[in-house]
C-alpha cells in the first residue's frame, strides 16, 4: 500500500474536486494484465492534478489483511478448501475496507485498488465453485456498502499474460494462482467479461494487448468521465 498526498489536503482537487465523498477505482483482469502498472500510471496522472490517490491491493492493503495475503499466496490455505479460502480472502477485505479504503474515501481521496471483490466472484466463486448465493452473501458483509464507483478490467488473452508474469518474475516461483491451467485462466478471462456485461453501469473492458501508454490514455479518460458524472449527481442531490 503506498499513498501520494501531494498537498494533505482533506478535500478532492483537480479532476476530483466537487465530489462530496471520494471516489473509488478498482482494476481486475487476469494475470500479467497489467493492473499494477496502470494503477500506477493513474495515480500519477491523478496526483499531477492535486488529488489525494490512495493505491492499494488485495489480498492485503492493510496489516492485518496483509498477513492474511501471505497465507493465501503461499498456498498454506488450499488445502483448506476453497470455502475456507474464500473467507479468508473475505476476513482480509473486511479488514482492508474498514482500515483503509473507507477511512480513505471520507476523506475524500481517490482510492485506485488492485483487486476487488470481482477477483472473489472470479476465483473463488466461478472456478472455485462455490455457491453462489454464499458468495453473494460474503460479498455483502465484507464490503459493507464501499461499492466502487468504477471497476476498470483489463482484457487479454491468459496466455500473454501469463508470459508477461513470467517475464517480471524472472527466476521466482509462480504463486498458488499463477500455477494453474491456461484453461482455468481463459474461465477467469470469461467470467470478468460476464460481470462487465451484468454491470455495465460500474465496469469498463479495456484491450490490454495494447501498449500501456496508449490503455493509460484510455483509463485517465474513463476516470475522468466517470468522476464526471459523480458530480453531476452530486450537484443535482445537494
Ligand atoms: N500493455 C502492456 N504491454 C506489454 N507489457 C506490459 C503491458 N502492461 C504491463 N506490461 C508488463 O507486463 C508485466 C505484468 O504487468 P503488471 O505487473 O502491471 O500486471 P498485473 O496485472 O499487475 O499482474 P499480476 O496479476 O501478476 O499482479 C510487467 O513486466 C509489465 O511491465
Ligand atoms: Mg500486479
Amino acid at each position: 500500500m503506498s499513498f501520494v498526498r501531494p498537498h494533505g489536503r482533506a478535500t478532492l482537487q483537480g479532476w476530483a474536486s466537487g465530489l462530496t465523498r471520494g471516489f473509488f477505482i478498482t482494476f481486475e483482469g487476469g494475470e500479467g494484465a497489467g493492473k499494477s502498472t496502470q494503477i500506477r500510471l493513474l495515480a500519477e496522472a491523478l496526483a499531477a492534478e492535486g488529488s489525494e490517490v490512495v493505491v492499494t491491493r488485495e489480498p492485503g492493503g492493510s496489516p492485518g489483511a496483509e498477513a492474511v495475503r501471505h497465507v493465501l499466496l503461499s498456498g498454506a490455505a488450499e488445502p483448506l478448501g476453497p470455502t475456507m479460502e474464500a473467507i479468508l480472502f473475505a476476513a482480509a477485505r473486511s479488514d482492508h475496507v474498514e482500515q483503509v479504503i473507507r477511512p480513505a474515501l471520507g476523506r475524500g481521496a481517490v482510492v485506485l485498488c488492485d483487486r476487488f471483490f470481482d477477483s472473489s466472484r472470479v476465483y473463488q466463486g466461478v472456478t472455485g465453485e462455490l455457491d453462489s448465493n454464499f458468495m453473494a452473501a460474503l460479498e455483502r458483509v465484507t464490503i459493507n456498502g464501499a461499492m466502487p464507483d468504477l471497476t476498470i478490467i483489463l482484457d487479454i488473452d491468459p496466455q500473454e499474460g501469463l508470459r508477461r508474469a513470467v517475464a517480471r518474475r524472472g527466476e521466482e516461483s509462480a504463486d498458488r494462482f499463477e500455477k494453474e491451467t491456461v484453461d482455468m485462466h481463459r474461465r477467469r478471462r470469461e467470467a470478468f467479461l460476464d460481470i462487465a456485461r451484468r454491470e455495465p453501469e460500474r465496469c469498463v473492458v479495456i484491450d490490454a494487448s495494447l501498449p500501456p501508454e496508449e490503455i493509460a490514455a484510455q483509463v485517465l479518460e474513463i476516470a475522468r468521465r466517470a468522476m464526471n458524472s459523480r458530480r453531476e449527481k452530486d450537484a443535482k442531490h445537494v
